[in-house]
């Protein structure tokens, strides 16, 4: 089956992408004290040069003093590490790439294993990480408009430097999902509640104060997910209705595109129709949505974690599924963290030159 739907062009507010591949968030831990290094930019260069569409960094902090549990994380707040963004950005800029960051909050988290700490206690709803793991504080009034507050800097931020868009990281059980989740939230004030609805309301304030910071013309992306990593098949809309109730306050507050992180695209998010998560946020939101998980590969990430490695797979699921506008993006994560030229091996047709993915490549940042 043909890749062509793939390499359309993608326009919305500030992104004009040549084509529907965005680079996934990743980790890479590759930035001491928070500052992101020469090295750094020079990766992120390679995969725009690569001709990935959109480039979405690695999760990079705001500034509250546990928002990161790993010092070699990057910041996104003070000027050695905003200069080290701008270096980033430039070098994408100057490949004919656009990018945005993906501003995080961890919440509440496990001590990281090399024994640093930050310099507060983590922060979270209610001190819990999962249910019945208390590794922090509950974050008072004055927390909670503070991080917002530091949410909408980091966006202000990236969009002075240049960037072209940011993408909120409202997934996989960090701060704005520790919020969602009712196994991590149990406040009785205005940011808790029994619904899924009641308990949005703290992302719906940063999407919020973001939109307020940046404008209208500039997009913003929110990352959102079902599973947590503790729980891999939560669910945390159990129908559509749920989901809409979720969804639909953060798309109000500004939110242009959804991105719906599940571990294998392929998968049904409700029995009944084989829509994927990203099928149904573009259905219930009426918004662009960008769908991810196991693109190109065998294996999921999780079990990348765990040391398995993964062949490369076909795309006709994936096009087949672009072609019938469940969604408009394809986030690609660990084919493109491998080998920068992967977008341009798949546009030329070399499916004998992939490679697979085995966890020795998270080892560095492979530039070539
Ligand atoms: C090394 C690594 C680091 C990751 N770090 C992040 C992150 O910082 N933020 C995030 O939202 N997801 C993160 N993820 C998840 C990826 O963005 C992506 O959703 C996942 O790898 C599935 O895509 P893939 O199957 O194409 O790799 C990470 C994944 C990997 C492999």
């Amino acid at each position: 089956m043909s890749t062509q739907s793939l390499f359309t062009p993608f326009t919305l507010k500030t992104l004009n992408l040549k084509n529907r591949i965005v680079m996934a968030p990743m980790t890479r831990a590759f930035s001491p004290d928070g500052i992101p290094t020469d090295k750094v930019a020079a990766y992120y260069q390679k995969r725009a040069e690569g001709e990935v569409g959109l480039i979405l960094s690695e999760g990079t902090v705001i500034n509250r003093p546990s928002s990161s549990y790993d010092k070699n994380v990057p910041n996104f707040h003070g000027e050695q590490a905003l200069n080290g963004w701008q270096n980033v950005i430039a070098g994408v800029h100057k490949a004919g790439g656009q990018m945005g960051p993906q501003i995080w909050h961890m919440g509440i988290m496990d001590n990281h294993h090399s024994g640093w700490l930050p310099p507060t206690p983590f922060e979270g709803p209610s001190g819990l990480n999962r249910p019945g793991f208390n590794n922090g504080n509950t974050m008072t009034q004055k927390d909670i408009d503070d991080t917002i507050a530091a949410f909408g800097q980091a966006a202000a931020d990236a969009q002075r430097l240049g960037f072209d868009c940011i993408e909120i990281h409202g997934a996989h059980g960090y701060l704005i999902d520790q919020f969602f989740w009712e196994g991590t939230n149990e406040r009785t004030d205005i940011y808790g509640g029994k619904t899924l609805a009641e308990r949005t309301r703290f992302g719906v304030e940063v999407v919020k104060e973001i939109r307020r910071r940046v404008g209208n013309d500039f997009a913003i992306i929110i990352r959102v997910s079902q599973f947590k990593p503790s729980h891999y098949d939560y669910k945390l809309a159990k129908t559509p209705q749920e989901m809409e109730t979720w969804l639909t306050p953060l798309a109000d507050a500004g939110v242009d595109i959804f991105h719906c992180s599940q571990r294998r695209f392929w998968e049904p998010e409700f029995e009944g129709s084989d829509l994927n998560f990203a099928g149904w946020g573009k259905k219930l939101t009426g918004k662009a949505t960008i769908t991810v998980g196991s693109v190109g590969l065998t294996g999921d990430f999780f079990g990348a974690f765990a040391g398995e490695s993964s062949q490369p797979s076909s795309l006709d699921e994936l096009t087949r599924r672009l072609d019938r506008g469940d969604f408009d993006l394809v986030a690609v994560g660990r084919p493109i963290l491998a080998d920068p030229n992967w977008v341009k091996k798949i546009k030329a047709g070399q499916t004998d030159a992939l490679k697979g993915f085995s966890k020795e490549a998270l080892g560095e940042l492979i530039l070539e």
